[in-house]
C-alpha cells in the first residue's frame, strides 16, 4: 500500500474553462496543497488542514513551484520516437521517406518493446503522463506499449494503426486483419488497468472504403472505444482524398459514411475544414486536435484554435511525434501560442495549460479521470520549475503576479523545468 502523500507548493486548479466569458485568470483556483492516498487526490487546500487530515502522511514541500496535473498529449506516433526532426519533406514524401521505413521494423516485438521503453522515458521526462498513441499495423507494436504503460501504472490510449492501400508492401493489412487484430488487441486490452483502445485507421487516403466499414463496424461493437485518424493536415492531401472518395461531400464524410463519426472520434490536424465539416464534428462533438509544431514543421498551416473554441468544438493538444519536432508540450504550448499570434488571437498561459491537460483529456473523453487537480481525481502530477535556466529565471524575477512568472517556462522551458513527475502518486521522474 502506497503511504500517504502531501505535496505543498502552488497547487494549480481548474474551475472552469479559460475559454469561458469570465475569462481565463478566473477558471484557476490556486491552493498551498493537495493530498493523495492509494493513487487519487483525496485533500485539496491549505497545508494546516491537510495536514491535520492526514497527519501519517510523507509531505513533499515545493515550496513556490508550480503543481499542475500531467500533461495529456492528445496524439503522438511512437513509433516515429527515431526519425523526430527529418529534415525538409512534407507531408506524402515524409511517410514515404522517413515514416514508413521506420514503421516497418515493428514487427519485431524486440524493437518494439526498446522504442516504447524508451518513448514513455522521455516523455515522462517531458511531465506527460498520458499520450494517445497511434501505433504500426503490427499487433507487436501495440502489445509493447500497453505493456510498458502497464508496467507503470500509466493511462495510456493505443490502438493498431490500419492500412490496406498506399502504403508498401510489409506495411499493409487487409480488410479482414485489420478487422480481427483491432478486435483481438480490444479484447486483451481495452478497460486492463488504465488503458483505453482507440480504433486506428491511420487516415482515408491509407484504406479502403471497405476497411473503414469494417472499422466502423467494429467501433459500433465496441462503443466504448475510441476512434483515432487524421483529417485535413494538408491541401495535397484533401486533393487526394476527393481523388480516392469521388462521391464523398468532404474529407469527413469519407469518416462519416463508413461509421466512424461520433462523440469519440478523435481527429488529428483538422487544419483546413470546410463549414459542413465544422458543423458536424461540433453537432456530434467529436475531438480535434492541435499539433502545432508538426503543422509548422511539416508545413501544414495554421490551426484556428480562435474560430474553432468560440464555435463550441472540443480541442486537445499535442505533440505529433515524430512529424512534430517535440516530446514536450512546454514546446508544444509555445508553438500553440505562436501560431495563435500569427492568427490574431493570442492565447493567455492558462488557455495553454488547459489545453495541454484538461483540454486533451476532455478530447480524450478521460476528464472524469486525469486531466485536473481536483479531488477524486487520479494523481498523475507534473511540478514545474520556473526558474529552471538562467534565461528564464532573469525573466521569471521581474514577474509582476503568477502569470507572468509562468509564462516564460511555457514559451522557453523543456524537461528541466519539469522539477516531478508523479504517476498516480508515485514519483516517475
Ligand atoms: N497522416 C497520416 N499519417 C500521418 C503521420 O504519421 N503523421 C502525420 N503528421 N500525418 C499523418
Ligand atoms: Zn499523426
Amino acid at each position: 500500500m502506497q503511504q500517504d502523500l502531501i505535496l505543498c507548493g502552488r497547487v494549480l486548479a481548474f474551475v472552469a474553462s479559460p475559454f469561458d466569458a469570465a475569462g481565463p485568470e478566473a477558471a484557476v483556483a490556486w491552493h498551498e496543497a493537495l493530498a493523495v492516498r492509494a493513487g487519487k487526490i483525496v485533500g485539496l487546500g491549505t497545508r494546516t488542514a491537510l495536514r491535520r487530515a492526514f497527519p501519517e502522511a510523507e509531505l513533499v514541500d515545493h515550496g513556490d513551484r508550480v503543481i499542475l496535473p500531467g500533461f495529456v498529449d492528445a496524439h503522438v506516433h511512437y513509433p516515429q520516437t527515431g526519425i523526430i526532426a527529418s529534415w525538409g519533406k512534407r507531408l506524402i514524401d515524409w511517410l514515404n521517406t522517413y515514416t514508413f521505413p521506420e514503421e516497418m521494423r515493428f514487427g519485431d516485438a524486440a524493437y518494439a518493446a526498446e522504442v516504447a521503453a524508451r518513448y514513455l522515458d522521455l516523455t515522462t521526462a517531458c511531465g506527460t503522463t498520458t499520450v494517445a498513441s497511434y501505433c504500426t499495423i503490427h499487433p507487436e507494436s501495440v502489445e509493447a506499449i500497453f505493456a510498458e504503460a502497464q508496467r507503470r501504472g500509466q493511462r495510456l490510449v493505443a490502438g493498431k494503426t490500419c492500412m490496406d492501400r498506399n502504403a508498401p508492401e510489409g506495411l499493409r493489412d487487409t480488410v479482414q486483419s485489420a478487422h480481427d487484430g483491432s478486435a483481438a488487441l480490444i479484447a486483451r486490452w481495452h478497460g486492463v488497468d488504465r488503458l483505453t483502445y482507440a480504433i486506428t485507421p491511420r487516415f482515408s487516403p491509407t484504406s479502403t472504403p471497405e476497411q473503414l466499414e469494417a472499422l466502423g463496424a467494429l467501433w459500433a461493437n465496441n462503443p466504448t472505444c475510441l476512434m483515432q485518424t487524421h483529417l485535413s493536415e494538408q491541401l495535397d492531401e484533401i486533393d487526394w482524398v476527393r481523388g480516392l472518395f469521388p462521391t464523398a461531400r468532404d474529407y469527413l464524410d469519407t469518416y462519416e459514411a463508413h461509421g466512424l463519426l461520433r462523440e469519440g472520434a478523435v481527429f488529428g490536424h483538422a487544419i483546413h475544414l470546410e463549414p459542413r465539416e465544422k458543423d458536424r464534428l461540433r453537432e456530434v462533438q467529436a475531438s480535434l486536435v492541435h499539433c502545432p509544431t508538426s503543422n509548422t514543421f511539416i508545413g501544414s498551416g495554421l490551426f484556428d484554435m480562435g474560430g474553432l473554441m468560440a464555435a463550441g468544438h472540443r480541442i486537445g493538444l499535442a505533440t505529433d511525434t515524430g512529424g512534430g519536432s517535440s516530446f514536450s508540450m512546454l514546446r508544444t504550448m509555445a508553438a500553440a501560442y505562436e501560431v495563435a499570434q500569427l492568427r490574431g488571437t493570442p492565447l493567455h498561459g492558462a488557455q495553454l495549460l488547459w489545453l495541454a491537460t484538461q483540454g486533451s483529456a476532455m478530447a480524450l473523453g478521460l476528464d472524469d479521470r486525469i486531466g485536473t487537480i481536483a479531488v477524486g481525481m487520479e494523481a498523475d502530477l507534473v511540478v514545474l520549475d520556473l526558474a529552471s535556466t538562467p534565461a528564464i529565471a532573469q525573466r521569471a524575477t521581474r514577474a509582476g503576479d503568477i502569470w507572468e512568472a509562468i509564462f516564460p517556462t511555457l514559451m522557453m522551458g523543456d524537461d528541466r523545468a519539469i522539477a516531478e513527475v508523479r504517476i498516480a502518486g508515485r514519483k516517475a521522474h
